[in-house]
């Protein structure tokens, strides 16, 4: 058995037409491809909960501010198609930029204010990229739902404040981050690191797992930052773009655990970026 791959919009359009006229939901889940066990668990939450589900395999070039980044993204199509056929999707929607950006394409979709920080701050124009390829795959497949990891916390908290401001019919639906055994976020970079650095890369989520006890027992996030970045330096995170305790519904910054928050971190290993956030308990 196999995956449909539609190359084009047209192809796209075709297949999602004949599903809204019978009737049907459309569930989407956009990826860049590289398909891991947190991708196919998005995949498992739109199965059940749409009648048709379109997986999207697109590397966005507008999303990556160094070109070296964009070319060592990796690239596994075959792979991810004979992944997907588990689950029995409706189709790979697996377009060449041409259907993304036409010819003359010059339009940009910027949300404001929750960009200016964290990946935001780190990345320019990254966030303005990701807001502007997923508005055209919600018009595009115009889905129903779509499904995003909370490994991108910050993304999703974008993508749902853009459907909400530009009135777009979808329920963005957040999933929790998928790990593996030893704690590390699942991530297609996971694959670009070493032997040597994938067996150091999970230290990120025990020093935050550590901070977040900590905080949730009151103690200031001030009292424990110095501490927790020279632990991450200590584990081999050389540049660490952030480590920081935001609150969940503004994403601005905290000092205190005392409303639903999150830890967020960014940081290099060995040439990676790996990025982590988790809930943190409201301190009692
Ligand atoms: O999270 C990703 O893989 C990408 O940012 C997304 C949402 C598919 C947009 O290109």
């Amino acid at each position: 058995m196999t995956v449909p791959i539609l190359r084009t919009l047209s192809a796209l359009r075709s297949a999602t037409r004949e599903w809204h006229a019978a009737g049907e939901t459309i569930g989407v889940v956009p990826t860049m491809g590289a398909l891991h066990d947190g991708h196919l668990s998005l995949v498992a939450a739109a199965k059940a909960s749409c009648d048709r589900v379109i997986v999207t395999i697109f590397v966005n070039p507008k999303q990556f501010n160094k070109a070296s980044d964009l070319a060592s993204y990796p690239r596994t199509e075959e792979d991810d198609a004979r992944k997907l056929v588990r689950f029995d999707v409706d189709g790979v929607y697996a377009p060449d930029v041409s259907q993304i950006y036409p010819e003359g394409f010059c339009t940009n979709v910027s949300v404001a204010g929750m960009t200016d920080v964290l990946c935001g701050a780190h990345r320019p124009g990254h966030f303005d990229g990701v807001a502007t390829v997923v508005t055209k795959l919600f018009t595009q497949t115009s889905a129903d739902k779509a499904f995003f990891g909370e490994k991108d916390f910050q993304q999703l908290m974008v993508v749902q404040r853009m459907a909400r401001d530009l009135d777009i019919p979808i329920e963005v639906v957040g999933c929790p981050t998928i790990r593996e055994e030893d704690g590390l976020a699942m991530s297609s970079r996971n694959l670009l690191l070493s032997d040597r650095a994938r067996t150091m890369a999970p230290r990120m989520n025990e020093i935050m797992q550590e901070a977040a006890t900590a905080l949730s027992q009151g103690v200031p996030f001030d009292a424990l930052q110095a501490t927790a970045l020279s632990r991450l330096t200590g584990a081999g995170f050389i540049d660490v773009d952030y480590f920081e305790l935001r609150s969940c519904a503004t994403l601005s910054l905290l000092d205190h655990a005392s409303e639903p928050a999150r830890l967020f971190a960014a940081a290099w290993l060995a040439g990676v970026r790996l990025i982590d956030n988790i809930d943190v308990p409201v301190a009692r």
